[in-house]
This record gives C-alpha cells, structure tokens and sequence, in this order.
C-alpha cells in the first residue's frame, strides 16, 4: 500500500504522523519504505536519530528531492510511506500519482480548513488527469484535537471537511494535542513505545489500526 501524508500547510502533523506509522507498521511485522520529500527532512532525520540512538527496529526512510511513481510501485511488498512538504509542490504531485491514499492530517481550525481546500484544488485536477491507480483515496482526519470536549473547533473541522470535495473520508479517530507526540519525537521513538499506556498512544494505535485493518497482532 503506497501512503502519501500529505497537506499544505506546516504543522499539521505529517511528518510525526509518518514516523509513528512506520515504527508501528515495522513493530507489527510489516516491512516499511518511507520517502521523505520534505528539504525539512524531518521523517528521514527522525530515523537517523533513532539509528544513532539504537532504537529498534530501524527504520528505512529515505530523503530524497524526487521519487517516481514507478520507484513507488517497485515496492507494492511494503508498505510505502511518503511524507511530503509544500515546498516541494511537483515532488508532491509525481508522488501522488501513483498513491493507493492521501492521508491528510487537519488542525482544528478554519484556517486549516481552508489550506486543505486550497492543497484539493491544486492538485486534485492534476490527480484526476495522471493517476495510475486510478483515482486513490483521500482521507482526512483532525490532528491536535483540543483535549477539553466543550470546544467546538473540532467538530465544526470535521463537519467542514466532510463537505469538501475530494475528501473521501472524514476519519473519526482523532488524535488530540498531546505532549507525549512531541516529547517522544525529540527521544527518536513513536508515541507509543515511550509511553504505551498514555491516550495518546491509545489515539495512535486506534487510527493506526483503522488505516491498516488487515495488521495483526495490533503490538505496540
Ligand atoms: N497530536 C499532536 N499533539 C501534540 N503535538 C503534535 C501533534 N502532532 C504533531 N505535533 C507536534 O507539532 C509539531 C509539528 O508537527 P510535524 O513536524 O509532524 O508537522 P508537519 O506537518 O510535518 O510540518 P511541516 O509541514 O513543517 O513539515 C511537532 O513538534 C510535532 O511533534
Ligand atoms: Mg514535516
């Protein structure tokens, strides 16, 4: 399955998103080829660290400027993880093309909400014209949830979003702002290794799960 996590705006979560996926996909058995288009190079930086640390298992990501939706292909085995950044919008759009889904992680804001209608309109007539899986799947979902339930950004988000076109998903599994995310990234380790009894890991293994129902064995 070739995942690109993808939005425009900085912040919204793409690059921890990506990181915490492929530990727990690599944890779970699976074998993961992460991409990380980004000249940030947070996902790939985010490997190195854990390598230089020892943190197991590894993780193979690589940064690179490009990828071609054939290199993509090559690795329908694994499953692929692309992060992408908005500075590098035709990386983004070649890596789009032979994506199975777009996951894109949406900050509870109108703001957010309006940068994600921007990114659909950028590339969504491209998308339509040269994707060669057809057209993938895109599915969204609010990250950095407010933890307190009496504030209705994120709702209102949702609620938005499931109005968007493009969107094909509205997922229900938040993940809410926690420090555990940023805290864990700095140590090279996923939310739930260095606290698998917190929320938010509880948070990341549910909308983990959801992305790859056919996992088994669900380990931390
Ligand atoms: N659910 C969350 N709760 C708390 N902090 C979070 C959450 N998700 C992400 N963060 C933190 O927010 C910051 C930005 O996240 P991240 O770097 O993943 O965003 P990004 O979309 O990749 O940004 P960019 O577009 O700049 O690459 C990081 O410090 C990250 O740890
Ligand atoms: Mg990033």
């Amino acid at each position: 399955m070739i995942t690109v996590i993808a939005n425009l705006k900085g912040g919204s979560g793409k690059s921890t998103v990506a990181f915490n996926l492929a530990v727990w996909l690599e944890r779970n058995g699976r074998r993961v080829v992460g991409y990380d288009l980004d000249p940030q190079c947070t996902f790939s930086d985010l490997g190195m660290l854990r390598k230089e640390i020892g943190n197991k298992p590894d993780l193979n990501i690589q940064s690179v400027r490009a990828v071609l939706g054939e290199q993509l292909v090559a690795h329908r085995d694994c499953e692929v993880l692309v992060d992408v950044g908005a500075a590098n919008m035709a990386a983004m759009k070649e890596a789009m093309t032979s994506a199975d889904r777009i996951l894109v992680p949406v900050p509870p804001s109108q703001a957010d909400v309006w940068a994600t209608q921007r990114f659909l309109h950028i590339v969504g007539p491209d998308m339509e014209a040269v994707s060669m899986n057809g057209r993938h799947r895109t599915m969204a979902f609010v990250n950095r949830a407010d933890t307190n339930k009496s504030i209705r950004e994120t709702h209102e988000t949702e609620e938005a979003l499931r109005m968007l076109p493009g969107i094909d998903e509205v997922m229900p599994h938040r993940l809410k702002m926690r420090t555990g995310f940023r805290r864990s990234l700095s140590e090279g380790l996923a939310v739930f290794e260095m606290w698998p009894r917190s929320k938010a890991a509880d948070e990341f293994r549910a909308l983990a799960a959801a992305l790859y129902p056919d996992v088994t064995g669900q380990l931390n």
